[in-house]
Formats: structure tokens, C-alpha cells, sequence
């Protein structure tokens, strides 16, 4: 629960990666979700005085031994309740339906044909985009098992060619259930379903708004660390940035932000940084410049992990010297967010994962954690970061590994080799904004191997370095495809990394995806 005046929606997840899914479907229509463990006790559940629960999608099968159930009476709380495929077939099973392998397994798009009215899809058009239609819409579909009779009380609401029971509810007790995936694009009107579960069964409120999000933050920061100092490391990506600026908003000056420049940084990160907490917040910025040290650990170094390692323990170094300085300062920032939380399984998980948040920061650090975007999603903390006022390049910035262009460069970093590479990576980063592709990319970024070759430039011959370009689309960085970037954006990069890198006669276009290939060459 996030305040009295903020309404909840529970979402309890049965294992599959559709429950955050459902929860940021939930969150688009301005209701708040939470995300709680299939073995949820009723009471425990209640607690969070949901308007409404949403069961999520799972891999089992609900004959399986270790199928995963609900606590019964969470149907008989007199709070709707909305069962989606796995969740679907559940709520039948517990509630005196039949649920059967049919041998008609539905994976993919599927007809939706509409039966007994419900509340759910009242606002449907008539299916007129279907020429000489006979079915409601393309819904999206995965499942083994079908609902083949509905519980007492229940009417069967939808049905496809393979599933007699797509969609079922007892208006009466408030419950309802779907065998599609209202959540996934794919599935027409999904998002519409959703909301009217919502607004017209749960009687919620869109009530998750900007202004909410973030009186919600500053209240929870103030009422944690009440006068305390409170440290946050800035390393210029988007999650350290809101969190510094939302807890800016709630304690102003008893914030200290370090910003450590370690020399591995892209081209005018530091000034952005300064520029947009120094003089546009105000915060006491402390801008600690440590390229010699870095560069000084990393001489001779050519394995990739050893050079992630000698940069880890010098951030740390470097970080408790500052730390040490700041009298009083008893509290640490870190921008974890709701993924990372939910996927730990705990509430209190985002302590263990911590150290893997800002660079590398040491466990046994006499800090407390304050963890402002604990409850948001990676899109609600670039709208955050938006409302807060903070620059676009800083709320849209592309993920950037702690590193630093330290794992770009193949072989030993040295001060005119990342003086190379970072000219070639403005160059990639400029072109991408312009050709406005950089929201839809993941990632794009240019790297520097260790190898040399001849080339011809003026009357001279060269031997020099190449540069590879590296751009991929991705959802969340565990896989991603190499990006199809306009053969004429490929030309002018190509055409001002060699005019303009002194250094570089060749450029080259890593089309790898993941797997085989990482995101990073190192
Ligand atoms: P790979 O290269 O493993 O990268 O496909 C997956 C994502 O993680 C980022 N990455 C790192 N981030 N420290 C970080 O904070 C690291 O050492 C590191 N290595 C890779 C990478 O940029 C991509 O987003």
C-alpha cells in the first residue's frame, strides 16, 4: 500500500513472466499494482486492502503435482477477482469447474467469439474490422489445458474454436476469468478489458498519477531518514539520476551527491551532470576526478574481468574517501527498481542485490539503504525523471555498464585509447539521436579492438585502428538482436569516425545477436 489516497490492485503471480506484464498494464491505467507470491495467505493479501486481484498466467499445468494454488477463501473477501489463462483455469478448478487436456492446445492468435454479456468487454465495437465476420476479435492465446465446464454460478462469456470456455464470471461474487492474455499487444482490446475490470467491476481510481508518484517518494524519504545526511552516488545513468532528484525534492540539502569521473566516461557525461545538479538543482555535488588513478590500475591489465575488478575496488576506494568526509552521513541512495525486487522474491531483496546498483558500491558500507524507486518500472522512472525536471538526454539515456568504456576496449585501456574510442562514441551517439532512433535501440555504441590495419588516406599509407559499431534492439538486455540501422546512417558514420578520429582508417558493423554474441565485447 502506497497511501490512503492511492488505490491497489493486486497482482499474484503464478510464476510466469506475464504477472509484471499485468502489472504495468494495470499502472498504464493509472491504478497502482503490486506484485505478491502465488502462496499469499488471504490475510496477508488483504492487508494491502486491494480494490481488486488479478491472478497471473503460469507454466503448469493445474493437474500437475506442484501446481501452484490459491488460498480459497481470498474468492470469498467480497473483492473482484480476475483469473488470466493459468489463473483462469484455477479458479475453475477450485471453484467446482472442470478443467481437461482436450488435445486442443491453443498457442497464438485465436478467434474470440462473445457469449453472455459481460461487463468486461461491454465497450467492444461491433466486429466489423473482420469482413463478414463471425468472431469478436484476435486474442493471443497459450495453453494446454481448457476450462470444458464453469463453476456453479458462472456463464461462459466467450469461446474460440478450440476453448468452449474463453472467458467466464459470476457477476454475483465478483469474479471473473479470461483463457487469453488480455495484457499481451497482440491481443485486441486487451488493454480496454483491463480497464474496465478496473474502473467498472473493482470501482478503482486512476489514482497512480505523476503528482501521487512522487508525494508518495518524497514522504516515504522524508519519514525514513528524518535529519539525517544522506549520500547518493550519481554515475549520470537514469535510475541514480531520479532517485537523486526525487530525494533532492524531499530533503533538499541533507543530500550529498558524489559523482566519481573515473575517466571511462562517454563524451560530456561530467559536464551534464554538473550542469543539471549543480546549477539547475542545487545540490551539494561533490565531482571527484580520478581518471589518473583509474588509468594507473588498469595499466598493463588486458583480461576483461581483471579490468572490471581493479575498477570496481578503486570506485569503492575513491567513493569511501569521499564518504569519509561527509560528517554524519549515515544513509545511501540506490535506484533499484520493482523488476528487481519482484524477481528476488523477497521484500526485503533489494538489500541483497544491492551492490550490484551503483558501480560496485562494498556490502559491508555502514550505510542504510534508501531506495526511492523501489515500487516503479523502468517507464514510470523516465516519467518520473521527466516531472522532476531532469534533461532528456539524462531520462532517456541509454543503459551503460559500470565499467565504462573500460569493457569497449579489447586489450589494454589507456588514456589515448579511450580518448579514441570516446570520439568515435560521441560520433555514434549523435547520429543516432538525429536519425531519431535513440528510443527505439537498446543500445548503440562503438568499440575498439586490438587489432590494426593498413589503410590508404591521401598519398599515405596507414595502420591504424578500426572502430565496430555496435547497435541492438532489446527488451530487457538478457537477449537482443543487432539493429537494421538505414544503410545511409551506416555511410555517414562511417564517413566522420575516420574523418574525425584521428587514429581510425576502418569501420566495421558487428551484426551479432545475443546469444551467441553479448551486448559488450568484453
Ligand atoms: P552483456 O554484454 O552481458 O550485457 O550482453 C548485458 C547488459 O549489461 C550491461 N553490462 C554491465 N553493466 N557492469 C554493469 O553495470 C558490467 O560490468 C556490465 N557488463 C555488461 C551491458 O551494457 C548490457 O546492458
Amino acid at each position: 500500500m502506497v497511501g490512503p489516497d492511492v488505490d491497489t490492485v493486486v497482482v499474484v503471480d503464478f510464476g510466469a513472466q506475464y504477472a509484471q506484464l499485468i502489472a504495468r498494464r494495470v499502472r498504464q491505467a493509472r491504478v497502482y499494482s503490486e506484485i505478491v507470491p502465488h502462496d499469499v495467505s488471504a490475510e496477508g493479501l488483504l492487508a494491502l486492502r486491494p480494490k481488486g486481484i488479478i491472478l497471473s498466467g503460469g507454466p503448469e499445468s493445474v493437474y500437475s503435482d506442484w501446481a501452484p494454488t490459491l488460498d480459497k477463501a481470498i474468492y470469498e473477501a467480497g473483492i473482484p477477482v480476475l483469473g488470466i489463462c493459468y489463473g483462469a483455469q484455477l479458479m475453475a478448478s477450485q471453484l467446482g469447474g472442470r478443467v481437461a487436456r482436450t488435445g486442443r492446445a491453443e498457442y497464438g492468435r485465436a478467434q474470440l467469439t462473445l457469449g453472455a454479456p459481460s461487463p468486461l468487454t461491454a465497450d467492444w465495437p461491433a466486429p466489423t474490422r473482420h469482413l463478414g465476420a463471425d468472431y469478436d476479435a484476435d486474442v493471443w492465446m497459450s495453453h494446454a489445458d481448457s476450462i470444458t465446464e464453469v463453476p456453479p454460478g458462472f456463464v461462459a462469456s466467450a469461446s474460440t474454436p478450440d476453448a468452449p470456455v474463453a472467458a467466464m464470471h459470476d457477476a454475483e461474487r465478483s469474479l471473473y476469468a479470461v483463457q487469453f492474455h488480455p495484457e499481451v499487444v497482440h491481443t485486441e482490446h486487451g488493454q480496454s478489458l483491463i480497464e474496465r475490470f478496473l474502473f467498472d467491476v473493482c470501482m478503482a481510481r486512476p489514482t497512480w498519477t505523476h503528482t501521487n508518484i512522487i508525494e508518495a517518494g518524497v514522504a516515504a524519504v522524508r519519514s525514513q531518514v528524518g535529519s539525517a545526511r544522506v549520500l547518493c552516488a550519481l554515475s549520470g545513468g537514469v535510475d541514480s539520476a531520479v532517485a537523486a532528484a526525487l530525494v533532492h525534492r524531499a530533503i533538499g540539502d541533507q543530500l550529498t551527491c558524489v559523482f566519481v569521473d573515473t575517466g571511462l566516461m562517454r563524451a560530456g557525461e561530467g559536464d551534464q551532470v554538473e550542469e543539471t545538479f549543480r546549477r539547475q538543482f542545487q545540490v551539494d555535488l561533490v565531482h571527484v576526478k580520478a581518471a589518473d588513478r583509474f588509468f594507473g590500475v588498469l595499466s598493463g591489465i588486458t583480461d576483461p574481468e581483471e579490468k572490471r575488478k581493479a575498477i570496481g575496488a578503486t570506485f569503492i576506494r575513491v567513493f569511501e574517501e569521499v564518504a569519509r568526509e561527509v560528517e554524519d552521513a549515515r544513509y545511501l541512495v540506490q535506484g533499484t527498481l520493482y523488476p528487481d525486487v519482484v524477481e528476488s522474491g523477497t521484500k526485503d531483496a533489494a538489500t541483497i542485490k544491492s551492490h550490484h546498483n551503483v558501480g560496485g558500491l562494498p556490502e559491508d558500507m555502514a550505510f542504510e539503504l534508501v531506495e526511492p524507486l523501489r515500487l516503479l518500472f523502468k517507464d514510470e522512472v523516465r516519467a518520473l525523471g521527466e516531472e522532476l525536471g531532469l534533461p532528456e538526454e539524462i531520462v532517456w539515456r541509454q543503459p551503460f555498464p559500470g565499467p565504462g568504456l573500460a569493457v569497449r576496449i579489447v586489450g589494454e585501456v589507456t588514456e589515448e585509447r579511450v580518448a579514441i574510442l570516446r570520439a568515435a562514441d560521441a560520433i555514434v551517439m549523435e547520429e543516432i539521436r538525429m536519425a531519431g532512433l535513440q528510443r527505439d535501440i537498446w543500445q548503440s555504441f562503438a568499440v575498439l579492438p586490438a587489432v590494426r590495419s593498413v589503410g590508404v588516406m591521401g598519398d599515405g599509407r596507414t595502420y591504424a585502428y578500426p572502430i565496430v559499431i555496435r547497435a541492438v534492439t532489446s527488451e530487457d538486455a538478457m537477449t537482443a538482436d543487432w539493429a537494421r540501422l538505414p544503410y545511409d546512417l551506416l555511410e555517414r558514420l562511417s564517413n566522420r569516425i575516420i574523418n574525425e578520429v584521428d587514429g581510425v582508417n576502418r569501420v566495421a558493423l558487428d551484426i551479432t545477436s545475443k546469444p551467441p554474441g553479448t551486448i559488450e565485447w568484453e
